[in-house]
């Protein structure tokens, strides 16, 4: 930690107004101790702008204890309900078949597996919507009943038809009788499962349920569309993609569209020849993540169609509200492994989106759009196809800035648009960016002109010959990860900030973990949500093998947290069944209901599972006799109908 006590000014190129806010903004007590209540209340005493009362009490549930129960656990007086789980149908389609037999072409009107990011977008406020969802990635020995045996195309086909974005209507009944005469009363799944109806419930004839997968025709949009390095054999134009993967985290615009982020694509492919240098910089490798993908289709062989991987990395938007739109992948976002796409509006209009590039010792993004997003619009634009992308600087002093990724930055001389934006990362290691503890989510406090992002951990971090601990990353290695904030003093689209350390995570109990909680331990923070209260939500990926284990004994299983950014004080909210992730959070706008994704339970802890025993190590959702774990979003409501976090 003594590196962050260095008093020097290690930036010269600061201008004095930003000093003079950082200097009144970010105590450097309060910055260096990482204190919650210090650090937050300077940057918001200094900001006139975004000035604003800390609220009432924002937390009112009492906190749980860790879990390591087989179930989802929450506080007293909410209740989790199932919504929908890996395999059944988002509209008409067919039910799911506990044993995994479900056709590659079944699979693809069903909700993927491993669902992640999540939005939801209101038809009738908080009463009815649409969920979109992604599904993140596979474990193929879990989808098929004789797991990874006998590889075929039918199981590439049915492997990327579990992948990809999900959308179902969901609707919600207060009463136990039918208190609406609506055509959904009589849908198949009303009169299957009649308790369903009260409470949230799938709308299946709903227009707008949707599957898009590793196969829906996708269109490549932006400055990079149709770059020679984007034409492959089935695609001579460089503007037609089959798929989107590896969908993690998410964002949404204000013109109402859903932003699902390629993250580690680079793992279904596979290069057995010597790789390139944009191959290196982005992970394609002989082993790849052990898919089986390229043995049955040439696309994921990086050998015989060495730029399919370069259609991959990107952010892409669809329409959720128009079931015959083509997906478009915005290449003005840059290519990395996009975790998220946070859309924060500006004064004028004009779009922010945040990004980071979720790998060790990759970097955070910020694209501002060229237009203000209705005018945009109006002259039949994208708002994300024109504008600018920055990587961040995080300097020791507790300010930052963004360094454009453009091609009249000097450290991009030689760079076109389309050299940036489809080997984002090294235009960014030209830029000198800062090397992060693998970022995850970003979200914003839009009042208070300050956003926050999970690190989620490093543990290469300091070690051996790699980058070692800076301010910003200042735990070697970094086991539980923290979150950090940036603020700005006017707007959005400043090109500078100055940033603090919300929270270094771990267990405040044991002052060896270096923990700043205020509050429950956790770490491994990776989803982060700020409610329309400005609740914090955090959410853990402890990976399967250290689970309750090592630097996490104690910890139990995976969680949700919930925090008052005010204050600090952070409370145990949730926590999930056996080996899962806890990752996806959204509230219907009244806040009395919140989405919540249970990704991976039951995963294998180590290696791979066994398809003769697939609820060896979780059988949540459906117990013992449901065949084997399914990724599920729940649906949480307070038992008094009151606000989720109070
Ligand atoms: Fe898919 Fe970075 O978590
Ligand atoms: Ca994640
Ligand atoms: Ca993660």
């Amino acid at each position: 930690m003594a590196n962050i006590d260095d008093d020097n000014i290690s930036n010269e190129s600061l201008n004095e107004t930003m000093e003079e806010v950082v200097a009144a903004r970010l105590s450097r007590r309060g910055l260096l101790t990482a204190s919650a209540l210090t650090g937050m209340s300077a940057l918001l005493a200094s900001v006139p702008a975004a000035a604003k009362k800390a609220p009432k009490q924002l937390l009112g549930f009492a906190a749980i204890p860790v879990s390591s129960a087989d179930a989802i656990v929450v506080p007293d007086g909410y209740t989790a309900k199932v919504l929908i789980s890996w395999g059944d149908p988002v509209g008409r389609g067919p039910a799911f078949k506990s044993d995994a037999s479900n056709t590659a072409a079944e699979q693809a009107e069903q909700w993927g597996m491993h669902n992640d990011g999540l939005v939801y977008f209101p038809i009738d406020g908080s009463e009815r919507g649409l969920l979109v969802q992604n599904h993140e990635y596979t474990d193929d020995v879990l989808l098929f009943t004789d797991g990874t045996a006998n590889w075929s195309q039918e199981k590439t086909n049915k492997s990327l038809a579990a992948h990809g974005v999900g959308i179902i209507e969901v609707k919600r009944r207060g009463h136990d009788h039918d208190d609406d005469h609506d055509d959904d009363d009589h849908d198949d799944d009303d009169r299957r499962h009649p308790r369903r109806q009260r409470g949230w419930r799938v709308v299946r004839n709903s227009k707008y349920a949707r599957r898009i997968t590793g196969m829906t025709p996708i269109t490549l949009g932006g400055p990079a569309a149709g770059d020679p390095r984007l034409i492959t054999s089935a695609d001579p134009t460089g503007r037609q993609v089959l798929g989107t993967l590896n969908n993690c985290a998410m964002g949404y615009t204000p013109w109402g569209t859903y932003l699902t982020c390629e993250e580690n694509f680079n793992g279904y492919f596979r290069k057995a020849g010597v790789q390139t240098a944009l191959e290196k910089r982005y992970g394609i490798t002989a082993a790849g993540f052990g898919y089986l993908w390229h043995t049955t289709d040439s696309r994921f062989s990086a050998d015989a169609e060495p730029n399919e991987a370069n259609r991959f990395g990107w952010v892409t938007e669809i329409d959720p509200f128009d079931p015959e739109s083509t997906p478009i992948k915005r290449t003005a976002l840059g290519r990395f492994k996009h975790e998220g796409a946070w859309v924060q509006e500006a004064r004028d209009g004009r779009v922010v989106v945040y990004s980071g590039d979720d790998e060790q010792f990759e970097y955070i993004y910020r694209f501002v759009s060229a237009l203000p997003w209705r005018k945009a619009i109006k002259r039949g634009k994208s708002p994300l196809d024109e504008g600018t992308l920055y990587v961040a600087k995080f300097n020791a002093d507790g300010t930052g800035e963004w360094l454009p990724l453009t091609t009249t930055n000097p450290a991009l001389a030689g760079w076109s648009m389309a050299d940036i934006l489809i080997n984002t990362r090294g235009a960014a290691d030209k830029a000198g960016a800062t090397k992060m503890d693998r970022p995850e989510w970003i979200d914003t406090f839009p009042d208070q002109l300050t956003a926050i992002a999970t690190l989620t951990n490093n543990s290469r971090r300091g070690v051996g010959t790699n980058p070692a601990v800076d301010a910003v990353n200042p735990r070697s290695p970094n086991p539980y990860g923290h979150i950090i904030r940036w603020c700005y003093r006017t707007d959005w689209t400043e090109a500078t900030f100055g940033w603090d350390i919300f929270a270094l995570a771990g267990d405040p109990a044991n002052p060896a973990t270096g923990s700043t909680i205020v509050g429950d331990k956790y770490g491994s923070p990776d989803g982060i949500y700020v409610d329309p209260s400005g609740r914090l939500w955090i959410q853990t990926d402890v990976s399967g093998s250290t689970i309750n284990a090592g630097p996490y004994a104690g910890f139990g299983n995976n969680q949700m947290l919930c925090a008052d950014p005010w204050t600090g004080e952070t409370r145990r909210f949730l926590v999930g069944p056996n080996v899962c992730e806890v990752t996806g959070v959204f509230v219907t706008p009244d806040q009395k209901s919140m989405f919540v994704g249970i990704q991976h339970p039951g995963e294998a802890p180590t290696g791979v599972n066994d398809p003769l025993n697939p609820n060896r190590y979780s059988s949540w959702p459906d117990g013992a006799t449901g065949g084997r774990p399914r990724s599920s979003t729940i649906v949480i409501t307070k038992d008094d109908g009151g606000v989720i976090g109070t």
